[in-house]
């Protein structure tokens, strides 16, 4: 019975992550925003089970950050049940640095065990960046997030994201960050730019030990048709924003994708952490299997609270179970073998239509149902889109 006991034990699979040093319970770790911005809400987050706490981004000088409200515009879906994507025109943490550093102090005295990471972000000036590191270093936190992809509010100072769509300066801002830190630190990416694979190459090149993304797309979530004003509008005005949650997925898993092709040829062992719209163990999978250490989640928490982390858990394990997998480390990055060029894709379509009928079809073969653009019809339209496509 003992035996029988030991050996189910043995096999059951793992949440536990090993990124750069850092040992996390789970992969899952709270994104820099809201769910992070205070002791009060991070240390809920220790308590509930989440893997590390990346708090919300300090600055050294809060008296420049004046947030506005309405600051949040949702996109539902049709039948407006869901909240599908999200917009924030919320600028970095408008607290002090000194209640921040006691924080950071407070927070670490009370969960040791638990990993706390700061975000930081600074104007383009090396004495300050090296401030930073060293005061949040000797406050105890256990790892560094360079903010270099806020999309607005503070480009206009030069920070955020017009740092993170510059490598050359990126390069330069991430060395001066690793001559003082002496704990891992991850530069954040924006997806606002074409090839994020660019200053990401740099922060690492720079010494970085990893690399996040994404932060949010830059947006417009729309226009209230009765008082003809953007939205989210205050004082009847709007700024472009910052999109996250689910809508944002795809196009966070094809950057997260390119960043880990990227991190394997170039620099092995470096790490990623997935962001963008994850709200279920499914989603964390797919961000692991496109290379992804850890998995972060910000609008997954505003919408489900702190105690969603346990469904995710459970999902991540739950797919886990079923492939036999041990640990995330067992399928990180698995997927991106199947990648191939537009090219590729023609010549092994040809290749298995030119071999000899086999039992089944090769995976993911559609019905010929519009062999040429000639076959489209208009009477048939909508039927022919949808057998050309998967899921
Ligand atoms: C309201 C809000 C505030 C945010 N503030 C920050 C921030 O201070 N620093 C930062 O690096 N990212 C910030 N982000 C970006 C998130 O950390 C994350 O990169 C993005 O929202 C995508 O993930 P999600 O779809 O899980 O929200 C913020 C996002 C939201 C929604």
């Amino acid at each position: 019975m003992a035996e029988a006991i030991e050996s189910a034990l043995q096999t059951m699979p793992s949440l536990t992550t090993h990124v750069d040093g850092l040992t996390l319970p789970n992969p899952f770790v709270i994104a820099s925003g809201p769910p992070g911005t205070n002791l009060n809400v991070i240390t809920r987050a220790f308590r509930e089970g989440w893997g590390a706490v990346i708090a919300k981004t300090v600055s050294l000088d809060a008296s420049k950050v004046v947030n506005v409200t309405p600051r949040y515009a949702k996109l539902h879906s049709a039948d407006g049940k869901e909240v599908i994507g999200w917009e924030n025109i919320e600028l970095i943490s408008d607290r002090p640095f000194s209640t921040w550093l006691d924080e950071f102090k407070r927070c670490k005295d009370a969960y040791p065990d638990g990993c706390l990471i700061a975000s930081i972000m600074e104007e383009y000036s090396r004495d300050a960046w090296v401030e930073i590191v060293e005061r949040c270093q000797d406050a105890g936190v256990d790892g560094f997030e360079l903010n270099f992809s806020c999309p607005h509010g503070l480009p206009e100072r030069r920070m955020g994201s017009a740092m993170g769509q510059d490598p050359e300066l990126l390069e330069e801002v991430c060395g001066w960050v690793m001559d003082a830190a002496k704990k891992p630190v991850w530069a954040k990416m924006t997806p606002n730019i074409t090839h994020i694979e660019e200053p990401a190459r740099a922060s690492l090149k720079a010494g970085c030990q990893g690399i996040s993304a994404i932060n949010t797309l830059r947006c417009v979530m729309g226009v209230n048709l009765e008082t003809l004003r953007p939205e989210p509008t205050v004082e009847g005005y709007s700024t472009p924003g910052g999109y996250s949650s689910r809508a944002i997925k795809p196009i966070a898993l094809r950057m997260v994708m390119e960043l880990a092709q990227m991190i394997r040829t170039e620099y092995p062992g470096r790490s990623l952490s997935g962001i963008g719209g994850v709200e279920d163990g499914h989603d964390a999978a797919q961000y692991i299997l496109l290379g992804a250490d850890t998995v972060q989640v910000c609008t997954g928490v505003m919408k489900f609270g702190y105690g969603h982390v346990k469904s995710l858990c459970d999902g991540l394990l739950a797919f886990m179970e079923r492939h036999g997998f041990e640990s995330p480390a067992d399928f990180k990055g698995r997927s991106l073998d199947y990648f191939d060029t537009h090219a590729g894709l023609v010549q092994r379509q040809a290749a298995r239509k030119a071999a000899p009928a086999k039992a089944s079809p090769a995976a993911g073969a559609a019905p010929a149902v519009v062999a040429s653009d000639r076959d489209w019809t208009s009477e048939d339209f909508i039927r022919q889109s949808n057998a050309l496509a998967q899921g």
